[in-house]
């Protein structure tokens, strides 16, 4: 069967990818728009494009501007100052829906009671909103994947942190903690799984408008891995969608506990996982560890009209 999926998003560069693989593998009942990368308006900007590219009537529902509590630095640095790569395309003549991510996110938890995989690809404010608004909501959904922390405290956005937690640390608390238990793909596993530069060029070469498009506006994102010195395109939001999209894929797994450190002079958004099990609490998460490469890439290669 198919997956049904509500995908809540900042695209974004891998979001942008993470959402073409969602439309070739799944379905989706709905893109809940957070802000993140960039700004709210460019974000759900990004979104409707991204509708445009693939001729698909997905409802996009904008979210919260803002974190919950405190401001925070978006990742423009990465993603370009649209979120885009800069690539100034036209922009889509679709408008987002008036309703809130936040309501959007319980409402189609209602319609679709028991066959949502939900899939957190951003910081968390609309969902965690959605929580504090229903918190009977994961009752109603039977899985949620989310892309975010940093397992062993290695992180991107600080020392510590990794950008979606970071960026929004209330938000991801709440949810860790209302959540009785999520799948988690974190920044270290995206460092470990990144996808080869040679075959991410070829993979891009293919005469599809998918890989015209995002070869064009992850070119800038692609330079800064190559300057960074990483292994390869770290495209963290495309892995979380291929664990959602090929639970199958998932080679090692650990449950935990996982909380938020919201203080912390050095530490704040620093997802802490109580490794050796000295809290006693019961894990909230599974956290993914390593993932067949092969079943990911083809993933990736197919979203984009490419071949392994
Ligand atoms: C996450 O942060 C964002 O910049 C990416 O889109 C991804 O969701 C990686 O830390
Ligand atoms: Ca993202």
């Amino acid at each position: 069967m198919t997956p049904l999926l509500l995908i809540d998003t900042d695209p974004g560069v891998d979001d942008a990818l993470a959402i073409l693989m969602a439309h070739r593998h799944a379905r989706i009942a709905g893109l809940g728009i957070a802000a993140g990368n960039v700004g709210l308006g460019h974000t759900v900007a990004n979104a409707l494009k991204l509708c445009d590219l693939l001729g698909a009537e997905i409802p996009v529902f904008p979210g919260c501007p803002l974190p919950l509590v405190h401001t925070a630095t978006d990742a423009a640095h990465v993603h370009g100052a649209d979120g885009f790569g800069d690539t100034g395309y036209l922009p889509s003549c679709r408008a987002a829906a008036s309703e809130h991510a936040a309501l959007a996110i319980l409402r189609l938890s209602r319609e679709h009671a028991g066959a949502l995989t939900l899939v957190a690809l951003a910081p968390l404010t609309n969902l965690a909103l959605a929580l504090r608004l229903d918190p009977t909501l994961p009752q109603r959904v039977p899985r949620l994947v989310v892309m975010g922390g940093a397992a062993s405290g290695r992180g991107n956005t600080s020392v510590a942190a990794e950008f979606n937690v970071g960026f929004d640390p209330e938000a991801a608390a709440i949810v860790f903690s209302s959540w009785p238990r999520f799948e988690l793909v974190d920044w270290e596993l995206t460092m470990r799984h990144a996808l080869d530069f040679e075959r991410c060029e070829a993979w891009l070469a293919a005469d599809d408008p998918r890989a015209r498009f995002y070869a064009a506006i992850s070119r800038k994102v692609r330079g800064f891995n190559r300057e960074r010195g990483r292994p390869g395109v770290l495209a963290a939001d495309a892995l979380a969608m291929a664990v959602a999209l090929d639970p199958g894929l998932v080679t090692a797994a650990a449950e935990r506990h996982v909380a938020v450190e919201l203080g912390g002079a050095l530490t704040r958004g620093a997802t802490v996982v109580d490794w050796d099990r000295r809290g006693g609490r019961t894990a909230n998460a599974r956290i993914v560890m390593a993932v067949d490469q092969a079943r990911f890439e083809a993933l990736v290669a197919g979203a984009l009209g490419a071949t392994v």
